[in-house]
């Protein structure tokens, strides 16, 4: 039951006596006043009162200057959501795209979260009533022609009603499964908190807000300013590979819970025991209102598992038990249903499975016995696109026929690049037997320098971390793709494997490299040079600069040599797994090409052939694993001369790929580059990519490409 405060409209008596103000002193007073007038954070949501205080009236600001506000953080992640009682708030919310933030807080005549009536005499500029519509979730960018390439601030609108005499409720949380990139979000006109960082949960206490009662026009309202604009101290920054899709990308509900409720709970596998016989599992449990002493009970019926923990300081309670357990593997994905429950009658259930991952020398061991990952990468677009199935994806069905593919594929591992995909992946990747690669998208050049930066990169990755923690697929937290090497880089993803580390003792750490491309190139160049000059198709002028060439390099220059090249990165002494992209095949030609003024074609033929002999190794006594290869193509384009972009060339790299990889024994899997064509800003190139990256093993129509197959038949014949 949550008790009504009397209470007016947010801004109450800001509306200045105007009368005979001529229009200048109007705009100057609002200006002024304005700060009292915008929306305030309710007291006691999160700070919110020292957010009442920080509002600051600047009488220097300029018009449109936001105010300095002190945003309330989001809750903690409520674990196990789909546990919870939820009301959903998917559907159609009204929409206004918002360029110039006009209707931001600092706005001369007010923000858009007052959602001020208009008629009459009021004037208003914009009104959520009427107008156009959005479906939540999913991205705007695909959902209307004219908002594809949009990259900015956009308003959601909904009216909800919730029974607060429910006996049952005492609190209730607006959750969001994730949105992008910041949002700012407003309750009854009031701002209940700031979330910066796609693709993560979050989640505010809004039982104060609603307490207050009903607003004027008798309905509950949510209002959501998000801004998928990315720039230097994003997270990702404002150059991506994939599409900045924006919007409230994820579920969106309001949870129901009592006063004394349990918040998340992680279970580990302590000690395998023999095969999972004697098993050992840790339970960690996390509380919020429930008192010192409580015991909180934990069922696994299956395991004849009837265990107590009790709530302890900082609302943790943890215990640990013993049984006879069946591992969980990709051939056997066993999962067991376990039930957590507080004598005041709250409830988490999940489905939870047991394993070991660790790394000895150059091998990965999963209950003990080593693994070769078979794996792909994956953005999180849908397999075939349709008018249903595009942009974003969100749907549980849409992520079972991404996995289907890689299972297709005969894949036992799947990447989930390069942000936290939805929940139902690994939740799916548990019962379908796949192991994954969990990321965040501390990608290309990230501001190593900003506090604010690390502070979302942390908050992405503890978040990540605290919804997946349970899911036994999850093999391998990464936080960095291709970043660039250097001392401050290195301090800030020394901070992220500590996120990682106080959470999760219990899987590896690892990171795509971008590995010393200038170095590999001075070891392959002259090797080149002398295999060129071995094929009878060359033109005479670039004839003559391989000559050069070898004879520069002397016996460097030897066209029959095992060619091996060494991974390296100062981040191998922090991760367990060292990864690499390595684009043997395809971006390399063209740097090779360029700097010994030859042909690009006679490289690329020339380097197909000797891929073969070539030997990926890493400096570190770790497993090296190659988390990118690959190739474009774009689907029907055959070429018998192998030319780029035709599927013929993509399925020869893939056979080269594979040849050099079979013979570099510390490789311990891969992850080619990439399941399905995707769309991306950094591709124009018309006719063949249209903004769309064609590196994908499958087409946007879900046409397979003659790829899959290599690749296929080099998984199952293993
Ligand atoms: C990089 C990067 C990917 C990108 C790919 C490509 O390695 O990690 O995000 O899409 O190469 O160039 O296609």
């Amino acid at each position: 039951m949550i008790h009504r405060k009397a209470r007016g409209r947010s801004g109450e008596g800001c509306t200045p006596s105007l009368a005979g103000l001529r229009a200048f002193w109007l705009v100057a007073l609002a200006v002024v006043l304005l700060p009292a007038c915008s929306p305030q954070p309710e007291s006691g949501s999160q700070g919110a009162s020292s957010a009442e205080q920080a509002v600051v009236a600047d009488e220097e600001a300029g018009l449109f200057e936001a105010p300095e506000i002190d945003y309330p953080e989001p809750l903690a992640p409520l674990g196990m959501i789909d546990a919870r009682e939820q009301i959903s708030l998917n559907g159609d919310w009204n929409f206004i795209v918002d360029p110039m933030c006009g209707g931001c807080l600092g706005a001369p005549f007010g923000s858009f979260s007052e959602n001020r009536p208009g008629g009459g005499m009021n004037l208003v500029e914009y009104d959520f009533e009427s107008a156009e519509t959005v479906r939540v979730p999913g991205d705007w960018n695909t959902q209307q022609e004219r908002l594809f390439f949009y990259r900015g601030p956009a308003w959601y609108y909904r009216t909800f009603e919730i029974d607060l005499n429910d006996p049952d409720t005492e609190r209730i949380l607006l959750h969001f499964g994730g949105a992008n990139f910041l949002a700012d979000v407003f309750v009854n006109r009031t701002l209940v908190g700031r979330h910066e960082g796609g693709y993560v949960p979050f989640s505010f206490d809004i039982t104060e807000v609603l307490a207050e009662g009903v607003p004027e026009d008798g309905k509950h309202f949510v209002i959501v300013r998000v801004d998928n604009e990315l720039g230097d101290a994003t997270v990702p920054t404002g150059r991506t590979d994939w599409w900045p899709y924006g919007g409230l990308t994820r579920d969106v509900s309001l949870v129901r819970l009592p006063n004394a409720h349990l918040r998340n709970a992680k279970f580990e596998l302590l000690d395998a025991g023999d095969e999972g016989e004697g098993a050992s599992v840790s339970v960690a449990v996390t509380t919020s209102g429930i008192a010192q002493g409580t015991a909180v009970s934990i069922a696994v019926d299956e395991l004849g598992i009837a265990a107590t923990a009790t709530v302890g300081t900082a609302d943790r309670a943890t215990t640990t038990f013993t049984a006879d357990l069946d591992l969980w593997s990709p051939d056997q994905p066993r999962l067991y249903d376990i039930k957590l429950s507080t004598p005041g009658g709250d409830q988490l259930t999940d489905r939870v499975g047991f394993r070991t991952i660790e790394t000895r020398g150059h091998a990965i061991l999963l209950n003990g016995k080593e693994v070769t990952l078979r794996g792909i990468s994956t953005h999180e677009e849908p397999i075939a696109e349709t008018d249903r199935d595009h942009g974003v994806m969100f749907e549980r069905r849409q992520a079972r026929r991404v996995l289907e593919e890689a299972k297709a594929l005969g894949a036992n591992f799947v990447r989930l690049a390069h942000y936290p995909h939805s929940r139902h992946m690994a939740q799916l990747a548990d019962e379908m037997g796949l192991l994954l690669w969990e990321e965040i998208p501390v990608y290309w050049n990230i501001d190593w320098h900003n506090p604010a930066t690390l502070a979302i990169a942390r908050d992405q990755m503890a978040r990540l971390v605290e919804r997946d923690w349970n899911r036994p697929s999850v093999i391998i937290w990464s936080f960095a793709n291709e970043t660039p090497v250097s001392p401050a880089r290195m301090r800030f993803l020394e901070e992220l494997a500590d996120t990682v580390r106080e959470r999760d003792q219990t899987r590896l750490l690892s990171a795509a490299l971008l590995g010393d491309i200038r170095k590999d190139m001075e070891t392959l160049v002259p090797k080149l040079a002398a295999r060129a000059l071995l094929r009878d198709d060359l033109e005479p002028e670039d004839r003559a600069v391989y000559e050069a060439v070898a004879q520069a390099a002397g016996d460097a220059a030897s066209a029959d040599a095992i060619i091996t090249l060494v991974v390296s990165d100062p981040l191998e002494e922090l991760v367990d797994v060292l990864a690499t992209n390595e684009y043997y095949g395809w971006y390399y030609s063209v740097l090779i090409a360029k700097s010994l003024g030859v042909s690009e074609g006679s490289v690329r033929r020339t380097m197909l052939s000797m891929m073969p002999d070539m030997r990926l190794t890493a400096a570190a006594n770790k497993p090296l694993f190659v988390s990118e290869f690959g190739a474009g193509a774009t689907a029907g384009t055959r070429s018998k001369e192998l030319d780029i972009w035709s599927e013929d060339y993509q399925a020869a790299v893939y056979h080269a790929q594979i040849a050099m990889l079979e013979a570099s024994p510390q490789v311990a899997g891969m992850s080619p580059w990439i399941l399905k064509d995707f769309h991306a800003m950094l591709r124009p190139l018309r006719g063949i990519q249209d903004y769309t990256n064609r590196k994908g093993l499958i087409a946007p129509d879900g046409q397979r490409k003659l790829a899959f197959d290599v690749l296929r038949e080099f998984y199952t014949d293993k």
